[in-house]
C-alpha cells in the first residue's frame, strides 16, 4: 500500500478512475490515420460563432476574477425559463453540479438510486461522497421508474434520472415523470438530468409529444433539481458551463459548497452569446433529427436494431465485444464509445450523430470493421 493509502479514506481509494472518450490526437498517434470522433456527444458544427466572438472579447479581461455569482448568466437563464434567479446555479459543466449535489445531500449511511446503463458519473460522485449507489434494471432499454421507487428507502437522499438517457437515448414522457414525482417521499431529491434537452424537445415538438415539465417543477418548488448544459447543442463542451434549476433553499445550500470562481469570465460570456445564436442552434437541431433518421436506416439495413433515440447519439447492440469492435473502427479512422466497463453494456457501442460526411464515414468504417462478421 502506498504512503498515502493510510490517510486516504477507503471509499476514495475504492473509486474507479473516470474513462473519457478517446481524444482524437491519441487515436491518430496510435493508428496513424485521420480520425473522426463520434464518441462524446459533441456538436459536429463546432461552437456557436457568436460565442467564439464573445469569448475572444472576454479574454481581454481575464486579469480580473470572474463574478463568482454568475449574476448576468443566472438572470438571463431565469428570464429564459421564467423562474427566479435564486433558483438557478451555474457550474463548470453539469458534471460539477452532480458532484455538488452528492456532496450536499449524501454521506456514509445514505444512498442514491438510479438505473443500470445510465451516466457513469452518477455512481462516481455518489461513492466519492461515501454513500451507497443503488442501480435498478432497465425496462426496454429505458428507466424503470417503478423499480426506482421500490429501491428508495428512508436513507435515500438522491435519485438520478437522465432524460433522455445516456447511453441508450430513451426518453421518459412528462406525464410518467409527473406520476413518479407525485409518489416521491419527502426525504428524496430528484436530479433530473436533461443534458440532451434541446434535441429531445426539438423532436418532441415535431412529433407533438409532451416531453418535459421541468420548468413547471421548478416554479412549484418541487424536490427536483433540473440539470442543463451548454456542452452539447451550443457546442461549448471545453468552456465548461452547465446549470441547475431547483428550489431556492436547496440551490442556496449548493451555492455554499460550490468553490469560488468556479466558472470563468470567458465561459459566462460564451454561454450568454450562445443563447442568442439561433442560427447555429437550429442548424444543429435540424441536422441531428435528419441524420439520426439516416443513420438508423443504414444500421437497420446492416442488420442492427439501434434503440430509438431522443438525443444526439445512437445505442447499438453489436453482439460482439465492444472494445474489440471499437479498436477495429479506430483502425478505420472512427472513434465511437465502447460501452463495456462502467457503462455495463459489454457488447454495445454508442455513436454520436455527426455531420452528414462523418456519419457516412462511420457506416463505411462499420461495414469494413465487420466484414465477414455474422450480423447480429
Ligand atoms: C447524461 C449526461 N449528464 C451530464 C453530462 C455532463 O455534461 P457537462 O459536464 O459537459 O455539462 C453528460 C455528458 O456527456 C451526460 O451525458
Amino acid at each position: 500500500m502506498g504512503k498515502f493509502a493510510e490517510i486516504v479514506p477507503e471509499h476514495v481509494r475504492a473509486l474507479p478512475a473516470y474513462v473519457p472518450g478517446k481524444p482524437i490526437q491519441q487515436a491518430e498517434a496510435e493508428y496513424g490515420v485521420k480520425m473522426t470522433k463520434l464518441g462524446s456527444n459533441e456538436n459536429p458544427f463546432g461552437p456557436s460563432p457568436l460565442a467564439v466572438k464573445a469569448v475572444e472579447a472576454a479574454a481581454r479581461g481575464v486579469n480580473f476574477y470572474p463574478d463568482t455569482e454568475m449574476t448576468a448568466l443566472r438572470e438571463r437563464l431565469a428570464l429564459h425559463h421564467k423562474v427566479a434567479a435564486n433558483q438557478i446555479i451555474v457550474t463548470a459543466g453539469s458534471t460539477t453540479l452532480l458532484d455538488l449535489l452528492a456532496r450536499t445531500l449524501l454521506g456514509p449511511g445514505l444512498n442514491a438510486v438510479s438505473s443500470e446503463r445510465s451516466f457513469i458519473i452518477y455512481p462516481l460522485v455518489t461513492r466519492a461522497a461515501g454513500a451507497e449507489y443503488r442501480q435498478v434494471p432497465m425496462r426496454n432499454d429505458g428507466f424503470d421508474l417503478d423499480a426506482i421507487s421500490d429501491a428508495i428507502d428512508g436513507d435515500t437522499r438522491l435519485v438520478y434520472i437522465a432524460n433522455p438517457n445516456n447511453p441508450t437515448g430513451t426518453m421518459i414522457p412528462a406525464a410518467e415523470m409527473d406520476r413518479f414525482l407525485n409518489r416521491l417521499p419527502e426525504n428524496v431529491v430528484v436530479a433530473l438530468d436533461e443534458a440532451y434537452y434541446d434535441y429531445a424537445q426539438w423532436m418532441a415538438r415535431e412529433r407533438g409529444v409532451d416531453y418535459s415539465h421541468a420548468e413547471q417543477y421548478v416554479r412549484e418548488e418541487r424536490s427536483v433539481v433540473v440539470l442543463r448544459t451548454f456542452s452539447k447543442a451550443h457546442g461549448l463542451a471545453a468552456l465548461r458551463v452547465g446549470y441547475g434549476m431547483g428550489p431556492a433553499e436547496l440551490i442556496g445550500y449548493l451555492a455554499r459548497i460550490k468553490p469560488a470562481f468556479l466558472v470563468s469570465g470567458p465561459a459566462e460570456a460564451g454561454a450568454l452569446a450562445a443563447m442568442d445564436d439561433h442560427t447555429h442552434y437550429e442548424k444543429s437541431m435540424r441536422n441531428n433529427t435528419q441524420q439520426l433518421e439516416w443513420m438508423k436506416r443504414e444500421l437497420i439495413e446492416m442488420g442492427y436494431t439501434p434503440v430509438e433515440s431522443w438525443a444526439n447519439f445512437l445505442y447499438i447492440e453489436t453482439g460482439e465485444d465492444s472494445s474489440t469492435l471499437s479498436r477495429r473502427l479506430e483502425m478505420n479512422g472512427m472513434i465511437v464509445r465502447p460501452l463495456s466497463g462502467s457503462w455495463g453494456a459489454r457488447t454495445a457501442i454508442r455513436v454520436t450523430i455527426g455531420a452528414p460526411a462523418e456519419n457516412r464515414k462511420f457506416i463505411d468504417a462499420l461495414k469494413n470493421a465487420t466484414k465477414g462478421a455474422a450480423v447480429r
